[in-house]
Protein backbone atom coordinates (compact mmCIF):
# COMPACT_ATOMS: atom_id res chain seq x y z
CA UNK A 1 0.00 0.00 0.00
CA UNK A 2 1.34 3.25 -0.87
CA UNK A 3 1.81 6.25 1.65
CA UNK A 4 -1.56 8.12 2.15
CA UNK A 5 -1.22 11.96 1.26
CA UNK A 6 -2.62 15.25 2.30
CA UNK A 7 -4.31 16.37 -0.82
CA UNK A 8 -4.58 19.83 0.13
CA UNK A 9 -5.48 21.35 3.68
CA UNK A 10 -8.33 24.07 2.98
CA UNK A 11 -9.26 26.82 6.07
CA UNK A 12 -12.92 26.60 4.95
CA UNK A 13 -15.00 28.66 6.95
CA UNK A 14 -18.88 27.93 7.55
CA UNK A 15 -21.13 30.52 7.80
CA UNK A 16 -24.62 29.15 6.87
CA UNK A 17 -25.31 31.82 4.92
CA UNK A 18 -23.15 30.74 1.89
CA UNK A 19 -25.37 27.32 1.29
CA UNK A 20 -28.52 29.84 1.58
CA UNK A 21 -27.31 31.78 -0.83
CA UNK A 22 -26.06 28.63 -3.22
CA UNK A 23 -29.85 27.00 -2.91
CA UNK A 24 -28.83 23.32 -2.93
CA UNK A 25 -32.25 21.18 -2.90
CA UNK A 26 -31.24 19.83 0.26
CA UNK A 27 -31.78 23.02 2.22
CA UNK A 28 -35.56 24.28 2.77
CA UNK A 29 -35.48 28.09 2.91
CA UNK A 30 -34.95 30.28 -0.79
CA UNK A 31 -31.89 32.61 -1.21
CA UNK A 32 -32.24 35.42 -4.31
CA UNK A 33 -28.55 35.79 -4.37
CA UNK A 34 -26.02 36.74 -1.68
CA UNK A 35 -22.28 36.75 -0.38
CA UNK A 36 -21.56 36.29 -4.11
CA UNK A 37 -17.06 36.46 -3.18
CA UNK A 38 -17.25 33.93 -0.61
CA UNK A 39 -19.10 31.49 -2.87
CA UNK A 40 -17.23 32.04 -5.99
CA UNK A 41 -13.87 31.78 -3.60
CA UNK A 42 -15.31 28.34 -2.91
CA UNK A 43 -15.89 27.24 -6.55
CA UNK A 44 -11.91 28.11 -7.28
CA UNK A 45 -11.21 26.48 -4.50
CA UNK A 46 -13.69 23.26 -5.76
CA UNK A 47 -11.85 23.38 -9.25
CA UNK A 48 -8.38 23.92 -7.68
CA UNK A 49 -8.56 20.76 -5.85
CA UNK A 50 -10.40 18.95 -8.70
CA UNK A 51 -7.47 19.70 -10.87
CA UNK A 52 -5.38 16.96 -8.67
CA UNK A 53 -7.95 14.20 -8.56
CA UNK A 54 -10.57 13.46 -6.22
CA UNK A 55 -10.13 12.64 -3.06
CA UNK A 56 -10.98 9.89 -0.63
CA UNK A 57 -12.10 11.34 2.40
CA UNK A 58 -12.72 14.59 4.15
CA UNK A 59 -11.27 15.18 7.32
CA UNK A 60 -13.24 18.46 9.01
CA UNK A 61 -12.69 20.02 12.14
CA UNK A 62 -15.47 22.47 13.26
CA UNK A 63 -16.02 24.56 16.00
CA UNK A 64 -19.57 23.75 16.38
CA UNK A 65 -19.33 20.09 17.76
CA UNK A 66 -18.09 21.09 21.09
CA UNK A 67 -17.26 18.17 23.54
CA UNK A 68 -16.40 19.57 27.43
CA UNK A 69 -13.75 16.56 27.84
CA UNK A 70 -11.28 15.76 24.97
CA UNK A 71 -11.53 15.06 21.61
CA UNK A 72 -14.23 12.98 19.73
CA UNK A 73 -14.75 11.35 16.59
CA UNK A 74 -18.07 10.40 14.47
CA UNK A 75 -17.59 6.51 14.90
CA UNK A 76 -20.62 5.58 12.87
CA UNK A 77 -20.49 4.94 9.17
CA UNK A 78 -23.97 6.44 8.00
CA UNK A 79 -26.17 9.80 9.59
CA UNK A 80 -29.00 11.16 7.88
CA UNK A 81 -31.15 14.08 9.35
CA UNK A 82 -32.43 17.18 9.00
CA UNK A 83 -29.54 19.92 10.78
CA UNK A 84 -31.44 23.33 11.37
CA UNK A 85 -28.92 26.30 12.65
CA UNK A 86 -29.52 27.50 16.30
CA UNK A 87 -28.96 31.27 15.40
CA UNK A 88 -30.16 31.09 11.87
CA UNK A 89 -33.33 28.54 11.59
CA UNK A 90 -34.88 30.91 8.74
CA UNK A 91 -31.60 30.12 6.55
CA UNK A 92 -30.53 27.03 7.42
CA UNK A 93 -32.60 23.87 7.29
CA UNK A 94 -31.00 21.04 5.99
CA UNK A 95 -31.65 17.96 5.20
CA UNK A 96 -27.92 15.26 5.79
CA UNK A 97 -27.50 12.24 4.34
CA UNK A 98 -23.56 11.13 4.77
CA UNK A 99 -21.05 8.42 5.05
CA UNK A 100 -18.04 8.52 7.44
CA UNK A 101 -14.61 6.76 7.08
CA UNK A 102 -15.09 4.94 10.38
CA UNK A 103 -11.63 3.03 10.04
CA UNK A 104 -9.96 6.23 9.25
CA UNK A 105 -11.24 8.07 12.19
CA UNK A 106 -10.23 5.24 14.10
CA UNK A 107 -6.81 5.49 13.25
CA UNK A 108 -6.59 9.03 14.12
CA UNK A 109 -8.20 8.35 17.16
CA UNK A 110 -5.72 6.04 18.13
CA UNK A 111 -2.79 8.22 16.79
CA UNK A 112 -4.00 10.86 19.10
CA UNK A 113 -4.61 8.61 22.09
CA UNK A 114 -0.87 7.30 21.95
CA UNK A 115 0.23 10.75 21.62
CA UNK A 116 -1.32 11.45 25.12
CA UNK A 117 -4.60 13.56 24.01
CA UNK A 118 -7.71 12.39 25.32
CA UNK A 119 -9.68 11.59 22.92
CA UNK A 120 -13.45 9.66 22.37
CA UNK A 121 -15.37 7.73 19.26
CA UNK A 122 -18.73 9.16 19.18
CA UNK A 123 -21.13 5.62 18.39
CA UNK A 124 -24.42 6.63 19.15
CA UNK A 125 -26.54 6.29 15.76
CA UNK A 126 -29.08 8.91 16.33
CA UNK A 127 -27.04 11.68 17.01
CA UNK A 128 -27.38 14.96 14.80
CA UNK A 129 -24.41 15.89 13.05
CA UNK A 130 -23.35 19.62 13.52
CA UNK A 131 -23.44 22.07 10.74
CA UNK A 132 -20.44 23.38 11.18
CA UNK A 133 -19.21 20.09 9.47
CA UNK A 134 -22.38 19.73 6.92
CA UNK A 135 -21.92 23.69 6.23
CA UNK A 136 -17.97 23.29 5.59
CA UNK A 137 -18.24 19.62 3.88
CA UNK A 138 -21.16 21.03 1.21
CA UNK A 139 -19.36 24.06 0.19
CA UNK A 140 -16.10 22.26 -0.61
CA UNK A 141 -17.76 18.66 -2.03
CA UNK A 142 -21.82 19.55 -2.51
CA UNK A 143 -21.64 16.16 -4.29
CA UNK A 144 -21.58 14.48 -0.97
CA UNK A 145 -20.03 11.27 -2.84
CA UNK A 146 -17.05 10.64 -0.52
CA UNK A 147 -16.88 9.89 3.43
CA UNK A 148 -15.93 12.26 5.94
CA UNK A 149 -13.69 11.95 9.35
CA UNK A 150 -15.35 14.84 11.99
CA UNK A 151 -13.53 15.68 15.14
CA UNK A 152 -14.98 17.75 17.44
CA UNK A 153 -13.71 20.91 19.27
CA UNK A 154 -12.60 20.25 23.00
CA UNK A 155 -12.78 23.18 25.55
CA UNK A 156 -8.89 23.35 26.48
CA UNK A 157 -8.63 27.28 25.35
CA UNK A 158 -11.58 27.67 27.85
CA UNK A 159 -10.87 25.40 30.43
CA UNK A 160 -7.10 26.41 30.33
CA UNK A 161 -5.70 28.84 27.78
CA UNK A 162 -4.87 29.73 24.43
CA UNK A 163 -1.47 28.75 24.62
CA UNK A 164 -2.39 24.93 26.02
CA UNK A 165 -5.37 24.88 23.38
CA UNK A 166 -2.89 25.28 20.41
CA UNK A 167 -0.67 23.32 21.75
CA UNK A 168 -3.26 20.34 22.12
CA UNK A 169 -4.58 20.92 18.49
CA UNK A 170 -1.17 20.84 16.76
CA UNK A 171 -0.58 17.74 18.76
CA UNK A 172 -3.54 16.47 16.84
CA UNK A 173 -2.89 18.08 13.66
CA UNK A 174 0.32 15.95 13.66
CA UNK A 175 -1.48 12.63 14.99
CA UNK A 176 -3.77 13.49 11.89
CA UNK A 177 -1.25 13.67 9.43
CA UNK A 178 0.41 10.21 10.56
CA UNK A 179 -2.79 8.19 10.54
CA UNK A 180 -3.03 9.31 6.84
CA UNK A 181 0.18 8.70 5.88
CA UNK A 182 -0.59 5.26 7.01
CA UNK A 183 -3.99 4.91 5.55
CA UNK A 184 -2.91 4.91 1.91
CA UNK A 185 -5.49 7.46 1.28
CA UNK A 186 -5.86 10.84 -0.06
CA UNK A 187 -7.62 13.36 1.93
CA UNK A 188 -8.49 16.86 2.26
CA UNK A 189 -8.43 18.53 5.66
CA UNK A 190 -11.10 21.91 6.60
CA UNK A 191 -10.25 23.77 9.63
CA UNK A 192 -13.75 25.02 9.57
CA UNK A 193 -13.77 28.30 11.76
CA UNK A 194 -14.29 31.98 10.17
CA UNK A 195 -11.61 34.46 11.37
CA UNK A 196 -12.92 37.80 13.21
CA UNK A 197 -16.02 37.11 14.96
CA UNK A 198 -17.53 40.38 16.24
CA UNK A 199 -20.85 39.99 14.69
CA UNK A 200 -24.27 42.46 13.62
CA UNK A 201 -27.05 41.37 16.64
CA UNK A 202 -29.87 42.87 14.14
CA UNK A 203 -30.24 40.79 10.85
CA UNK A 204 -32.05 43.09 8.08
CA UNK A 205 -35.17 41.93 7.40
CA UNK A 206 -33.86 40.12 3.62
CA UNK A 207 -30.88 38.42 4.58
CA UNK A 208 -29.33 38.88 1.50
CA UNK A 209 -29.21 42.22 1.34
CA UNK A 210 -25.71 42.95 0.59
CA UNK A 211 -26.22 46.58 1.24
CA UNK A 212 -26.39 45.98 4.80
CA UNK A 213 -22.88 43.73 4.69
CA UNK A 214 -19.55 44.96 5.82
CA UNK A 215 -16.80 44.54 8.02
CA UNK A 216 -18.27 45.40 11.82
CA UNK A 217 -14.37 46.91 13.18
CA UNK A 218 -11.82 48.28 11.09
CA UNK A 219 -9.06 46.51 13.84
CA UNK A 220 -10.32 43.24 13.45
CA UNK A 221 -10.16 43.64 9.51
CA UNK A 222 -6.42 44.46 10.08
CA UNK A 223 -5.84 41.45 12.30
CA UNK A 224 -7.89 39.31 9.77
CA UNK A 225 -5.06 41.25 6.76
CA UNK A 226 -1.99 41.08 8.91
CA UNK A 227 -3.36 36.59 9.27
CA UNK A 228 -4.09 36.24 5.54
CA UNK A 229 -0.68 37.99 4.77
CA UNK A 230 1.59 35.59 6.76
CA UNK A 231 -0.68 32.52 5.16
CA UNK A 232 0.29 34.24 1.60
CA UNK A 233 4.17 34.50 2.77
CA UNK A 234 4.20 30.65 4.01
CA UNK A 235 4.94 32.38 7.74
CA UNK A 236 2.95 29.60 9.67
CA UNK A 237 5.38 29.23 12.62
CA UNK A 238 4.91 33.32 12.45
CA UNK A 239 0.77 32.57 12.50
CA UNK A 240 1.59 30.20 15.84
CA UNK A 241 3.09 32.40 17.10
CA UNK A 242 0.49 35.41 17.31
CA UNK A 243 -2.31 33.39 17.36
CA UNK A 244 -3.13 33.28 21.36
CA UNK A 245 -3.12 37.29 20.64
CA UNK A 246 -4.87 37.18 17.82
CA UNK A 247 -7.55 35.15 18.93
CA UNK A 248 -8.33 37.27 21.85
CA UNK A 249 -8.35 40.55 19.97
CA UNK A 250 -10.73 39.12 17.49
CA UNK A 251 -13.17 37.36 19.92
CA UNK A 252 -12.10 34.75 16.65
CA UNK A 253 -13.09 31.24 16.18
CA UNK A 254 -9.69 29.77 16.37
CA UNK A 255 -10.84 29.62 19.23
CA UNK A 256 -12.13 26.22 18.92
CA UNK A 257 -8.87 25.37 17.83
CA UNK A 258 -9.66 24.58 13.94
CA UNK A 259 -6.54 26.44 12.10
CA UNK A 260 -4.07 25.04 14.66
CA UNK A 261 -4.80 21.30 14.07
CA UNK A 262 -4.87 22.23 10.28
CA UNK A 263 -1.23 24.01 10.65
CA UNK A 264 0.19 20.92 12.44
CA UNK A 265 -1.15 18.74 10.09
CA UNK A 266 0.39 20.49 7.50
CA UNK A 267 3.84 20.66 9.43
CA UNK A 268 3.92 24.40 9.41
CA UNK A 269 4.02 24.73 6.22
CA UNK A 270 6.70 27.10 4.73
CA UNK A 271 5.37 27.88 1.04
CA UNK A 272 2.80 30.24 0.13
CA UNK A 273 -1.08 29.82 1.05
CA UNK A 274 -3.85 30.80 -1.86
CA UNK A 275 -6.36 32.85 -0.85
CA UNK A 276 -9.53 32.19 -2.47
CA UNK A 277 -11.22 34.71 -0.98
CA UNK A 278 -12.02 36.92 2.07
CA UNK A 279 -15.66 38.50 3.15
CA UNK A 280 -17.74 39.28 5.48
CA UNK A 281 -21.22 38.06 6.76
CA UNK A 282 -22.72 39.22 9.41
CA UNK A 283 -20.00 41.38 9.83
CA UNK A 284 -17.26 38.38 10.85
CA UNK A 285 -14.13 37.82 8.59
CA UNK A 286 -14.42 34.77 6.35
CA UNK A 287 -11.41 33.31 4.50
CA UNK A 288 -11.12 30.77 1.60
CA UNK A 289 -7.56 29.58 2.30
CA UNK A 290 -5.95 26.20 0.33
CA UNK A 291 -2.27 25.09 1.24
CA UNK A 292 -0.56 22.26 -1.52
CA UNK A 293 1.63 20.19 0.50
CA UNK A 294 2.13 19.02 -3.46
CA UNK A 295 3.38 22.05 -4.71
CA UNK A 296 5.33 22.94 -1.52
FE1 LIG B 1 -19.44 29.32 13.63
Amino acid sequence: MSAGAILAGVLAPHPPHLVYADNPPQNEPYAECGWEELRWGYERLRKSIASRGVPDVLIVHSPHWRTNSGHHFLGVDHFAGLSVDPVFPNLFRFHYDLEVDVELAQAIHDEAAAAGLQTKMMTNPSFRVDYGTITACHLVRPEWDIPIVCISASRAYYLFSNEVGDAQMIALGQATARAVADSGKNAVLLASNSLSHRHFTVEPSLPEDMSKEHVYHHGQYLWDMRLLELMRQGKSREIVDILPDYTEQTVSETKEGSLSWLLGALDFPTYPAEVHAYGSVIGTGNAIVEWNPQHG
